[in-house]
């Protein structure tokens, strides 16, 4: 048994530091955290709910929807949208943004998430989990567009992730550290487990899909390759790779024990006039502010992400986030 902190108090005390705060925004959290064991349980329980498999849909960037991207989706909504802390969400899932309906009160809040991250793994049944940002709705949010979404990573008030792994843990950020809790079943409440939570400087392991390596740019093959040269090269160490497929478990694991994970700019998606795989405003500029907290660095290759004026709701980027030193190295690459 755990009798530690649980997330409830430890963000009641959090919401103190946050300038302007109120009950509000406590309050918004729990919302998101009690959307978050909803999800949980529907991926615990898989086939023996039904919840495995394609929808036979597909959303606004033409992946096909699994089941669970639409019913996270809709946990999502369901549960955040009735307390009047929200103005308005976006999601990966909903092509257009989603203003609070009318017959409930709106809020000075803005939501954005991916409600299931990963979930190309869903099926076989391997981590997946969820991504979420708040920002505040300019103008007080009675009649919110897609346009108040569009703000820097920097204007981010909390961001998170739900990891549904062996365990399914919550890791969260108010600017002020990361801190991580873990899933009590048993009481249904999230404990802090992994106070302050912070990324070593320096690795010897990278996560990359190796399969677009033919597209990547010079600066990201040469990264790789001296990785790959091990002792015999530059780097003068050997590096281990790692590749899950899911954004939320790559992270967690580089804010646990190092690393560096790159999804770059490609020929391919440069050809078809994409800007990147990762989504900037669910995906990286969450990641992002929690990599940054936690002692790490984020950018495209050239620039940070959360320095980004964001131009569309689905704008995608390239992401490569991490150990700050490698982050750094790679920087100088895209400079030299
Ligand atoms: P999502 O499942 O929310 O669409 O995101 C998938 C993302 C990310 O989690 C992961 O890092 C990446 O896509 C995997 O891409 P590849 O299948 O190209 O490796
Ligand atoms: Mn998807
Ligand atoms: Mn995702
Ligand atoms: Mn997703």
């Amino acid at each position: 048994m755990h009798n530690g902190t649980s997330l409830t108090q430890f963000i009641i005390e959090e919401q103190r530091h946050i300038a302007g705060a109120t009950g509000d925004f406590t309050s918004l959290l729990n919302d998101i955290v009690t959307a978050c064991k909803v999800i949980s349980h529907l991926v615990n329980h898989g086939a023996l709910v039904g919840a495995l498999g394609s929808a036979g849909t597909e959303n606004v960037q033409g992946e096909t929807q699994k089941k669970l991207d639409v019913l996270s989706n809709e946990v999502f909504i369901k549960s955040n949208e009735w307390a009047g802390h929200l103005a308005a969400m976006a999601s990966e899932e909903m092509d257009a943004i989603y203003p609070i309906p009318a017959k409930y009160p709106r809020g000075k809040y803005l939501l954005t998430f991916d409600p299931l991250d990963g979930s190309s793994n869903i099926d076989v049944n391997v981590s997946v989990g969820t991504i979420f940002s708040i920002l505040r709705c300019p103008g007080g949010g009675s009649e919110p567009t897609e346009r108040d979404f569009l703000q820097a990573g920097t204007q981010q008030v909390a961001a998170g992730y739900a990891l549904y792994g062996p365990s399914t843990m919550l890791v969260l950020t108010t600017g002020n550290g990361v801190n991580g809790f873990t899933l009590d079943q048993n009481i249904g409440e999230f404990i802090l487990t992994h106070p302050r939570m912070q990324i070593p400087a320096d690795t010897s392991e990278f996560a990359i899909n190796m399969s677009n390596m033919r597209f990547w740019e010079p600066p990201v093959r040469r990264y790789i390759q001296e990785c790959l040269d091990g002792k015999e090269g530059p780097r003068g160490k050997d590096f281990n790779m790692r590749w899950i497929a899911s954004m939320v478990a790559e992270v967690h694991r580089i804010l646990t024990r190092g690393g560096v994970f790159m999804y770059p700019m490609d020929s391919k998606m440069q050809a078809k006039g994409q800007g990147g795989k990762l989504r900037l405003l669910y995906e990286a500029n969450p990641m992002s502010f929690i990599v940054e907290q936690a002692g790490g660095g984020a950018i495209t290759g050239r620039e940070r992400i959360l320095d980004l004026q964001p131009e569309s709701l689905h704008q995608r980027v390239p992401v490569i986030l991490g150990s700050k030193n490698e982050v750094e190295r790679i920087l100088s690459y895209h400079q030299a």
